[in-house]
């Protein structure tokens, strides 16, 4: 199981200290939120601090859009050369052309489902992402509660991913922790997404072994 924690939870006072000590603790990637207040009735990060926080992470950047006008975003970011950009299916009339763009600057390209939209929305364009990342809780805060519903959802991708041998990374986002951690692995999550878990621990590492069902 791979992990990734997200930003939005740590101490923005001390943010380069906080990168730091999750980067040593274990984390595969760094998971960075962006909201533009429209999408979802939050902000977040901008461009100038991301493009700070992609010079300390000794870990590649996992980039979350919750945002609606993607490719303006998409086009901020990909100079940074994160891992991913995933951009919600929702807010997105083409998402085939969107994702070939990104991949054409050699970013995996993400998609990413709010809990009430189906697997089946995305079939057709499962081929064409690196990572499909399912929310378990409405998007745009940290430290929600986990949404059960999101189980099914995994076993139906996880299906398809195998039976059509795709390469493709299921990720899952929202209320994370060491209690659900093992049913998501079996239900066939590859990366799990973890803010208030992680940062609201007194120990980076022991909160992140638990989610890789390391002890
Ligand atoms: C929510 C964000 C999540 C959030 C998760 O919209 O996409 O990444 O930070 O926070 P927790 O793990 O606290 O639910
Ligand atoms: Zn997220």
């Amino acid at each position: 199981m791979y992990v990734a924690p997200s930003l939005l939870s740590a101490d923005f006072l001390n943010l380069k200290d906080e990168i730091v000590k999750v980067c040593e603790a274990g984390a595969d990637l760094l998971h960075i939120d962006v909201m533009d207040g429209h999408f979802v009735p939050n902000l977040t990060f901008g461009p100038c601090v991301l493009k700070d926080i992609s010079k300390i992470s000794s870990v590649p950047l996992d980039i979350h859009l919750m945002v609606e006008n993607v490719p303006f975003f998409v086009d901020l970011f990909l100079p940074l050369k994160p891992k991913f950009i995933s951009f919600h299916i929702e807010a997105e009339k083409h998402p085939i052309r969107l994702c070939e763009y990104i991949r054409k600057h050699g970013v995996g390209a993400g998609i990413v489902l709010n809990p009430h939209t189906p697997i089946s929305s995305i079939i057709h364009l499962l081929e064409f992402s690196d990572l499909v990342l399912l929310m378990s809780v409405n998007p745009g805060f940290g430290g929600q509660s986990f949404l059960n519903l999101v189980y099914d959802k995994i076993k139906e991708l996880r299906k398809l991913v195998d039976s059509k041998n795709l390469k493709l990374f299921i990720e899952v986002d929202g209320g994370v922790n060491g209690l659900n951690a093992s049913d998501l692995d079996e239900a066939g999550a590859d990366i799990l997404v973890a803010g208030s878990y992680i940062f609201s621990s007194n120990d980076y590492k022991n909160s992140i072994n638990s989610l890789k069902l390391e002890f």
